[in-house]
């Protein structure tokens, strides 16, 4: 199982540490088959680093050059640099907050992959589109836009975390049943995209509104890999009981 720990914008980067040090005490002799990736701000990447050894550190946004007039902006070289082995890209706060399209998103996955990264590409449906019916379809083209270009020699460095936009913090949950339907359908398209085989390298996650609650229904079909958690992961104790909840499955 891959946990994914989004602390968006809650935590300072003292705060994040302290958390990431009692999760990593935790964690000794729990962890089973899980590995956690905490995602922290920019300014906190070094200090999570410095902090983490069993978990590993993400970032929550790039830019898609390696350097220029960005005023603002981190390139991947710079995240690789501090440590950084996964970026979160197109979450869809950044979707919604800052105009990103699927082209921006697919640029900056393009560069992570290129510095040797691995991403988390994030999809999901608004709740229009859910109440439409056409999620699905929705879905397929922020996969097929998103990793637009892409070879199949970077298949087992792509993840994909499946999160409803209605059902994230503080929505509530989509079902795991609907989640699992979502979850087949990726699965379906990376195998159409990479192959048969080299399709069934990327990870699936599910988030949104996760919880030491509902954690484990969501991990019950072999459709998902893992949990995309953002507020619940955010409090040292509450992520600890996640991982607990999911530490024997695959
Ligand atoms: P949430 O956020 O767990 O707070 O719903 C998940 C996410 O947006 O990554």
């Amino acid at each position: 199982m891959l946990i994914v720990a989004n602390q968006k914008m809650y935590r300072t980067p003292k705060e994040t540490a302290r958390l990431i040090r009692k999760v990593e005490t935790g964690l000794v002799g729990a962890a089973g088959k899980v590995q956690v990736v905490v995602c922290p701000t920019f300014p906190g990447l070094s200090l999570a680093k410095e902090a983490a050894s069993k978990i590993k550190i993400g970032a929550q946004d790039c830019h898609y050059k390696q350097l220029g007039q960005f005023t603002g902006d981190v390139s991947p070289k710079s995240l690789k640099e501090v440590g950084c082995k996964y970026i979160i890209l197109g979450h869809s706060e950044r979707r919604a907050n800052w105009g990103e399209t699927n082209e921006f998103v697919n640029a900056k996955a393009k560069a992570v992959l290129r510095n040797g990264m691995k991403i988390i590409l994030c999809v999901g449906e608004p709740r229009s589109v859910r109440v439409l019916g056409t999620t699905k379809s929705y879905i397929k083209k922020e996969l097929r836009e998103g990793l637009e270009g892409i070879s199949k020699d970077y298949a087992k460095d792509v993840v994909i975390a499946y999160e409803p936009i209605w059902a994230i913090s503080p929505g509530g949950p989509d079902t795991p049943e609907d989640a699992f339907v979502i979850a087949r359908l990726i699965r379906d398209f990376l195998k159409e995209r990479f192959g048969k085989q080299i399709g069934k390298k990327p990870k699936v996650l599910y988030g949104g509104s996760i919880n030491a609650k509902n954690a484990k229904s969501f991990t019950e079909d072999e459709s998902i890999d893992g949990l995309l958690v953002g507020k619940a992961s955010t409090d040292a104790k509450s992520l600890l009981e996640i991982i607990e909840k999911v530490k024997n499955k695959r």
